[in-house]
């Protein structure tokens, strides 16, 4: 087994004013280190009016790349769209996949769905910010946990799964991962680990021998409102106002990962939160146990192979 991908989540590109620089500099270090591929965990570059000369220099990158780059969903990319737009827009064939390289299983799953008197629906257009908090938590449809099952039996490698929201209970993490978890109990080479975005912090923690990555946002940890501070300036700000509204993160944050048979290590990215901290204005959320730092940490995690 080896294997070397980049991995970014969360860039949202629509609220910062600086994406393409960030983007950018994820794609050079990743043909720098010769990855195989690249992935995004999602919350990425939606075809919405916001930010479209942005959007449309990022999307070129990606087609110009020399190097593989697969996508996953984010709840934000529906915000104003519906998954097909946003697929055929980032270039996309299908939802939910899987690829293989270097001698590892590779699959990326969509939970951007809120389910209704037992109807899955997909997000579309912003519709599960209509609904209640409790209602539009994002839940793997039967379908495609039918396909995920069907997907571990045929490979004949271990998998690694991305997602955009966590596979373990979290602050925001799927419904029913808990029915994911047993669907991977039985997959004949095993799980090693599920990797996702969406809680823009650095988190990883061990579950029956499978290792949950979340893997910091490239651009920002969201604020709110209520902690509205000033960054950047002025004339930035006027443009982008909900940059007042984030702990900016003063170096885009991604890693490059490496599998082997002995391990996965993670290559991260150390900055700083520009302006002021969680800690000077004495941040609070509700359910988060996550510290706030502007980081990837590198890591060494040894799979039940190693
Ligand atoms: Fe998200």
């Amino acid at each position: 087994m080896k294997v070397r991908f980049g991995i970014c989540a969360d860039l949202h590109v629509d609220f910062i004013h600086d994406g393409v620089w960030r983007f950018e500099q994820f794609l050079d270090e990743c043909k720098k280190a010769e990855v195989d591929f690249c992935v995004q965990l999602g919350d990425f570059c939606p075809p919405n009016g916001n930010q479209m000369k942005d959007k449309e220099c990022i999307i070129k990158k990606i087609e110009d790349y020399s190097i593989p780059f697969y996508h996953t969903l984010g709840n934000h990319d529906m915000d104003a769209n519906n998954k097909q737009e946003v697929m055929e827009y980032i270039g996309m064939q299908n939802n939910y996949y899987s690829f293989d390289f270097g001698g590892v299983h590779f699959m990326v799953i969509d939970a951007c769905y809120y389910e209704q008197s037992g109807l899955y629906i997909d997000y579309e257009k912003g519709n599960y910010k209509k609904v209640s908090e409790d209602a539009r938590v994002p839940v793997l449809p039967p379908c495609e946990l039918e396909w995920i099952k069907e997907d571990l039996q045929k490979t004949i490698y271990p998998t690694i799964v991305f997602s955009h929201q966590s596979l373990v209970e979290s602050r925001a993490g799927i419904q029913n991962a808990d029915v994911f978890r047993e669907t991977i109990n039985d997959a004949p080479k095993g799980v090693f680990a599920a990797i996702c975005g969406h809680e823009h912090v650095d988190r990883i923690e061990n579950k029956d021998g499978v290792w949950y990555m979340c893997v910091n946002s490239m651009s920002y940890y969201w604020a709110g409102s209520k902690y509205k501070h000033e960054t950047y300036g002025k004339e930035i700000v006027e443009k982008h106002p909900r940059l007042e509204s984030v702990f900016p993160y003063q170096e885009p944050l991604y890693a490059i990962v490496d599998v082997t048979d002995e391990a996965i290590y993670v290559n991260g990215v150390e900055s700083k939160i520009i302006g002021a901290t969680p800690e000077q204005l004495q941040f609070k959320k509700i359910g988060l146990t996550d510290k706030i730092t502007a980081s990837v940490i590198d890591r060494t995690i040894k799979t039940n192979r190693g």
